[in-house]
C-alpha cells in the first residue's frame, strides 16, 4: 500500500503532482492510501512529485478543482479512481452520469457550488472600529473548504473596504490591497450585532413581499444552519405570521396603475395584434413540468462553462411566462452581475428607453441573454466586459433553448451579433440583416437588430441619436 500525503489538504497543484507520479508508476487506486494534512497519520507517507503531464478531459479538471474542496475524506481517493479509469480506456466516462462513481463526484461538486453560492448570499458583515479604522467582519460556517473559492467574489465586490471573513476552519482578511489567510476562529470571537444590523432589518422588513412568501422555498434557499448569523432571521417568523393578513389587505386595496414614462415625441402604443409569422415547432420538447422558475433555480448552479467561477451569480432571463416577445442580449454586464437581473445597467437603460419609444412595455417582454454569466477582464478595480466566445455561447445555448421552448414566444428579438449567431446558429451581419422578421430553423420568428451597447459606444452625439432612432424603428416591428 502506498501512502500519499498532501500537506495542504485542498491543494489542487499538489494533488495533480501526486496523481501524475502515481500514474507514471502505474499504481492503481486500490494500492493508494491518501492522507491529507488535516487528517493526521503522516508517518511513512510518500510525497510524490513529478511524472509526465497526463491529458484528461477539461470537465475532469473542473470537477477535481471543485471536489477537492469537499470535506469528505474520501475525495482524493475517489478523484484518483476516476482519473485512473479515464486514463485506462474509459475516456468518455464523465458522460455516463449513471456510473456510481461519476454520480457521487458530481453530487459532491454540486454541494461545493451550493456552499459557495450560500457564502455569496449569506455572509453578513458587521462594522467594527479598529485602531487603524473601520473593518467589516463576518462570521460564516461553510460546510466545505471554500474560502479560496469565495475570496475573488468578495475582493471584487468590496475592493475598497477592509473586511475579514471568519470561519471555524480558516479566515480571510482584506485590507483594500492584499488578501491574507489566517487560522480558524471560534464563533465567540466574531463581533456581536451592530447598528448596521438594525438598518438591514429595516430594509429587509420594507422589501419583504408577503404575497410571495413561501416558507418551504425560503428554507430550501436559506437552510436553518445559516439563520443564526443572519440579522434578518429573527424577523422571519413574525413576517411569515403576518403574511396572510397583509396579502389579504393588498388584494382588497384598489389596484395601482404602473407609472408609465411617456416620451415627449412619441405616443405610447399598445402592443399591437400579433402580425408575425405563426409560431411553429419551437425546437425542444421540455415537458409540461418545466417552468422558467425551475430553469432559473437549476441555472443558479450552472457550471457548463468556466464563467461561473468568476461571476457573482447566474443572471437568468426575466419576464412573464406568457410573454409574446423575448429579447435576447449577449451577456450580463457589471451591474447585471452584481444585481442578478438582466439589462439593468447602462445598456439596459438605453434599451428601456428604446422600447418605450417603440411602444413596448418592458413588463410584458421576457428579457434574457445568450450567455448567463458575466465575462470580464479585471483592470485595476474595474471589471471590463469581454465578448463571450464560441465554447461559452455553445454551453449556454442549453438554457436559451429551454427558455424559448417553455415560453414559445411569437417573436424573438436578437440584440446584436452574439444573440443573432446563437439563435440562427450561424454568424450574422447585423447591419445588413437587421430590421427584418425572418424565421429560424425551429420556427421562431426572429427580428435581428443592434445591441444597445453598440449605441453607447458611438462617440458623437449625432451618430448616437441616429443609431438610437434606428433601433427604435426596428423595435417598432416587434411592437
Ligand atoms: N448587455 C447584455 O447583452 N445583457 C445585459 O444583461 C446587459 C448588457
Amino acid at each position: 500500500m502506498h501512502k500519499v500525503v498532501l500537506e495542504e489538504p485542498h491543494d489542487m497543484a499538489a494533488f495533480r503532482d501526486a496523481t501524475r507520479a502515481l500514474l507514471a508508476a502505474g499504481i492503481a487506486p486500490d494500492e493508494v492510501m491518501w492522507i491529507a494534512g488535516d487528517e493526521g497519520g503522516l508517518f511513512d507517507a510518500l510525497r510524490p512529485r513529478g511524472g509526465a503531464p497526463v491529458t484528461v478531459p477539461a470537465a475532469f479538471v473542473r470537477l477535481a478543482g471543485d471536489v477537492i474542496c469537499h470535506s469528505d475524506r474520501e475525495r482524493l481517493a475517489l478523484l484518483y479512481r476516476l482519473l485512473w479509469r479515464l486514463t485506462h480506456g474509459e475516456r468518455e466516462l464523465l458522460s455516463v452520469a449513471a456510473d456510481p462513481l461519476v454520480h457521487r463526484l458530481l453530487t459532491m461538486q454540486k454541494a461545493i457550488l451550493r456552499d459557495i453560492h450560500k457564502a455569496h448570499a449569506f455572509v453578513r458583515f458587521r462594522r467594527v472600529q479598529e485602531e487603524e479604522g473601520e473593518r467589516y467582519v463576518a462570521w460564516f460556517e461553510p460546510q466545505h473548504w471554500i474560502l479560496d473559492r469565495i475570496a475573488p467574489f468578495f475582493t471584487g465586490r468590496f475592493p475598497s473596504m477592509c473586511w475579514s471573513i471568519l470561519t471555524p476552519v480558516g479566515s480571510l482578511h482584506w485590507d483594500g490591497d492584499a488578501l491574507a489567510h489566517g487560522p480558524g476562529v471560534p464563533k465567540g470571537e466574531a463581533p456581536p450585532g451592530d447598528a448596521l444590523e438594525e438598518w438591514w432589518r429595516t430594509y429587509y422588513r420594507a422589501t419583504f413581499n408577503p404575497s410571495r412568501a413561501n416558507p418551504r422555498m425560503m428554507q430550501a434557499e436559506m437552510p436553518r444552519r445559516y439563520w443564526r448569523n443572519l440579522p434578518e432571521a429573527s424577523l422571519i417568523p413574525e413576517l411569515l405570521a403576518e403574511a396572510g393578513a397583509r396579502t389579504a389587505t393588498m388584494l382588497e386595496a384598489a389596484p395601482t396603475v404602473p407609472r408609465k414614462r411617456i416620451s415627449a415625441t412619441e405616443p405610447l402604443l399598445a402592443l399591437g395584434p400579433d402580425t408575425s409569422a405563426t409560431a411553429g415547432g419551437h425546437g425542444l420538447d421540455v415537458g409540461e413540468n418545466t417552468t422558467i422558475a425551475r430553469l432559473r433555480a437549476e441555472a443558479a448552479d450552472c457550471t457548463r462553462c468556466d464563467l461561473y467561477k468568476y461571476a457573482t451569480q447566474t443572471v437568468f432571463g426575466e419576464g412573464p411566462e406568457d410573454a409574446r416577445v423575448v429579447m435576447v442580449g449577449e451577456v450580463p454586464g457589471d451591474q447585471e452581475d452584481l444585481q442578478g437581473h438582466p439589462f439593468v445597467g447602462p445598456a439596459g437603460k438605453l434599451l428601456d428607453r428604446a422600447m418605450q419609444e417603440a411602444g413596448i412595455d418592458r413588463g410584458e417582454v421576457y428579457v434574457t441573454n445568450a450567455v448567463k454569466h458575466f465575462k470580464f477582464e479585471r483592470r485595476g478595480k474595474k471589471r471590463i466586459h469581454k465578448t463571450p466566445e464560441r465554447p461559452e455561447i455553445e454551453a449556454c445555448m442549453w438554457w436559451l433553448d429551454r427558455e424559448l421552448a417553455v415560453l414559445k414566444p411569437k417573436l424573438v428579438v436578437a440584440l446584436g451579433g452574439t444573440a443573432g449567431r446563437t439563435i440562427f446558429g450561424r454568424p450574422v451581419k447585423v447591419l445588413s440583416e437587421r430590421g427584418r422578421i425572418t424565421e429560424d430553423s425551429r420556427g421562431f420568428s426572429v427580428l435581428l437588430t443592434v445591441h444597445p451597447s453598440m449605441i453607447l459606444r458611438i462617440p458623437d452625439e449625432d451618430g448616437k441619436r441616429q443609431a438610437f432612432a434606428d433601433l427604435v424603428r426596428d423595435l417598432r416591428k416587434a411592437a
